[in-house]
């Protein structure tokens, strides 16, 4: 029987560490129904695509440039990918890729939406926010993408403790742990689900 490998296209942003991208592509690895077909960055320097090359995955670098060559030149580098996960990617994607891969595009984001999400709500403002409210736990969202920032419909939480006496820099740490493990869960779900 024909085996199905799903192609993950990973899409990191112009500064990320890439972090979920490398925690992604090591559990990637370990499974023999996904590949990581490439990793997308706008900077061929960012911190997460020197990693990702580091590791032997194929990276490509579409830069920020005007709208319509960079929507362009983004959906094409999409079109051999199944799924494609954001991993530190900020921006709205352009609606053409949206429509591409309708309901194959996944977001990671740092707390427990719909609460601390939405423009300008990323890095270490998110765990700010989540201490400010007093709240006593946080934890991660996986999200299907859509053309409003964090309002997808959300595959998969995981919650952690907030301690009284949390930095931003401690919860952001703690619930970074999370999200490498969460993330891969989420894609599986979905993929398994999907079925071909
Ligand atoms: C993560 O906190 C993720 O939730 C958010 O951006 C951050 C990316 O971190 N969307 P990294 O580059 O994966 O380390």
């Amino acid at each position: 029987m024909l085996r199905i490998v799903h192609r993950i296209g990973i899409l990191i942003g112009p500064k990320g560490r890439g972090s979920n991208m490398l925690a992604l592509a090591a559990r990637i690895k370990l499974d023999d129904s996904m590949v990581v077909q490439k990793v997308v960055t706008p900077r061929s320097d960012a911190p997460g695509a020197l990693a990702a090359l580091a590791e032997g995955l194929r990276v490509e670098t579409v830069p920020y440039l005007d709208p319509v060559p960079y929507e362009q030149r983004l959906a094409a580098e999409l079109a051999d990918c199944d799924w494609v996960c954001l991993a530190g990617y900020m921006k709205l994607l352009p609606s053409s890729v949206l429509a591409a891969h309708s309901g194959r595009i996944l977001n990671i984001h740092p707390a427990l939406l719909p609460k601390f999400g939405g423009q300008g709500m990323y890095g270490i403002r998110v765990h700010e926010a989540v201490l400010a409210a007093g709240e006593t736990e946080s934890g991660c969202t996986v999200h299907f993408v859509t053309e409003e920032y964090d309002e997808g419909e959300i595959i998969l939480q995981a919650r952690c403790r907030v301690e009284i006496d949390d930095s931003p820099e401690e919860l952001a740490a703690r619930v970074l742990r999370l999200e490498h493990e969460t993330y891969y869960r989420a894609l599986k779900k979905v993929v398994d689900g999907a079925g071909n």
